[in-house]
């Protein structure tokens, strides 16, 4: 299974640190096969030592250049960073990422050979509007996406469970990833939203679910790691 941490706006360099202690101390009895993620503040961004992958939440298009407030390739082999999430729904909706944004993004770091979690998710009212409904909402954000890219891992995560406390049904999460599988070739495919220890296992059981992409319930390197360890 993949657990990947996404930390969003929270934790410090500092913070990130401690975690990443506490997480190596934890995980010395993690099942080999189990592969983790942690994505901190670009700020908290480090050669880290352990058994995991630390990537990037957001990155701009680039090598180097000038684009105010962003940070490139430059920034990121510092550190060998190569895992970055790419088209998170707070992405789209917050900083305005279109799906053309999204796809230029995605191509120039395929281009670089990066692993790449790549989000999709629909907002609550095309829920609400049944399940054919979903599936065009989902596969329109393929569009432009290299889906058969040999290092891209996606995530399904429906935009009204996350961080809302309430994740997707079993009924929910199993018909959506039985149909997502058939588009995206069988590649790995992680559901998010809510996912934490108390709901862990019963996610972890669907088939067609290769993981999860954690928010909340990552910040806490304990939390995190009982959702691994369970
Ligand atoms: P959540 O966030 O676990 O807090 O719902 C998931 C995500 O946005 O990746």
């Amino acid at each position: 299974m993949i657990f990947a941490a996404n930390f969003k706006t929270n934790h410090t360099r500092k913070s990130t640190e401690l975690y990443i202690r506490e997480l190596n101390e934890k995980l010395g009895t993690k099942n080999p096969e189990d592969k983790i993620y942690i994505f901190p503040p670009s700020t908290a961004l480090n050669a880290y030592e352990g058994d995991f992958t630390v990537g990037v939440q957001n990155a701009y298009a680039t090598q180097n250049g000038a684009y105010t407030g962003e940070i490139g390739l430059e920034q990121l082999d510092e550190f060998g960073i190569k895992t970055i999430l790419i088209g998170h729904s707070e992405r789209r909706e917050h900083m305005g990422e279109s799906q053309e944004k999204v796809a230029t993004k995605f191509t120039f770091f395929r281009e670089q050979g990066f692993e790449i979690i790549y989000c999709i998710g629909e907002p609550l009212y095309i829920r609400e509007k049944g399940f054919e409904a979903v599936m065009q909402y989902l596969l329109a954000q393929f569009d432009g996406i290299d889906i058969m890219y040999e290092n891209i891992i996606i995530a399904y995560e429906p935009i009204w469970a996350i961080g809302t406390g309430r994740s997707a049904t079993v009924e929910e999460i199993s018909t959506t990833h039985r149909a997502l599988k058939k588009a995206i070739n069988d590649k790995p495919l992680l559901y998010g939203g809510s996912a934490k220890p108390a709901n862990i296992k019963e996610i972890t059981s669907i088939a067609g679910v290769d993981g999860v992409l954690v928010g909340s319930a990552s910040l806490d390197a304990e939390s995190f790691s009982e959702m691994i360890l369970s």
